[in-house]
């Protein structure tokens, strides 16, 4: 009897420390991390997923007053590259009273210098009959070195051009075709809107980009943006 006691408790006493090397073995430091990592990324996606907390893919006015709203977004259609499609819908923003109106991310396609021509005139157009800012967008693909640029140019209600702008920061595999711009961070003096510097999307992952706006003491930093997509195509 006392031998089977014996027996007995040398076996718990083997299990137990089975068992404790299990336990150990699956919480160390290496599975914390990686726990902690994907409880760190699961609630970054759902915070950053706009399906159950909208930020701003919302419509302005549905949390603003008509009065209020002095600015407007022209927002690229998929099915649609008519740059006066999109010169159009600014002058209606203008005309409702728009006093910085930005266009989303390369929202025309401009192959040669007239039509960049036709595309600047028709923007200057609006700026200055109806003393509004302009930021507008293509993919530039006018140059005669064949290469094409992501651009952001701001027009000031004079007419004149304020930021002049290629996406310096690409993204990978999805801008393949595309050439980087000078990583400057474009800014000018405006009466209106103090000093306002502008940057394309992916471009506001790069600090060593964006940190030029607080040393350039910039008021009102524009970023035209592919995410902004939609189902109504331009806000007021
Ligand atoms: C511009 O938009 C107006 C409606 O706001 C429309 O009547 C007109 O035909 C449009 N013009 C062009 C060239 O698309
Ligand atoms: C620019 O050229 C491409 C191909 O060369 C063509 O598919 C596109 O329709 C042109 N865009 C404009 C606005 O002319
Ligand atoms: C700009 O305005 C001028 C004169 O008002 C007009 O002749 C021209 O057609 C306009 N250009 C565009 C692209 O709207
Ligand atoms: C600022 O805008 C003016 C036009 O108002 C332009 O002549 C000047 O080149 C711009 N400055 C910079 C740094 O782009
Ligand atoms: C312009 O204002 C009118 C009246 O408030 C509104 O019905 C219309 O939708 C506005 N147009 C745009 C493009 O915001």
């Amino acid at each position: 009897m006392i031998l089977g006691h014996d027996i007995d408790d040398n076996s718990t006493q083997t299990s137990q420390k089975f068992r404790n090397i299990k336990v150990i073995k699956l919480i160390n430091p290496v599975t914390i991390y990686f726990i902690v990592l994907f409880g760190v990324i699961v609630y970054g996606s759902f915070r950053y997923s706009t399906t159950y907390i909208p930020f701003y893919q919302r419509n302005i006015e549905s949390y603003a007053a008509h009065s209020l709203v002095k600015v407007g977004c022209v927002i690229g259609a998929n099915n649609n590259d008519e740059t006066k499609y999109y010169v159009n819908r600014t002058e209606e923003l203008a005309r409702n009273g728009s006093k910085f109106i930005l266009w989303s991310e390369a929202i025309a396609y401009i192959n040669d210098t007239t039509q960049y021509n036709e595309l600047e005139q028709g923007i200057k157009n609006i700026s200055q009959m109806y003393n509004t800012y302009i930021g507008f967008t293509y993919s530039d693909a006018s140059s005669s070195n064949g290469k094409i640029y992501n651009k952001l140019t701001v027009m000031s209600p004079n007419g004149d051009i304020l930021i002049n702008y290629a996406k310096s920061n690409l993204v990978p595999f999805v801008e393949n075709k595309v050439t980087a711009g000078p990583e400057i961070l474009q800014t000018n003096i405006t009466s209106d809107f103090g000093t306002i510097g502008g940057a394309i999307c992916f471009d506001y992952n790069f600090p060593r980009l964006i940190s030029q706006a607080s040393k350039n003491n910039v008021d009102f930093m524009i970023q035209p943006s592919d995410t902004w997509v939609s189902s109504y195509r331009y806000v007021n």
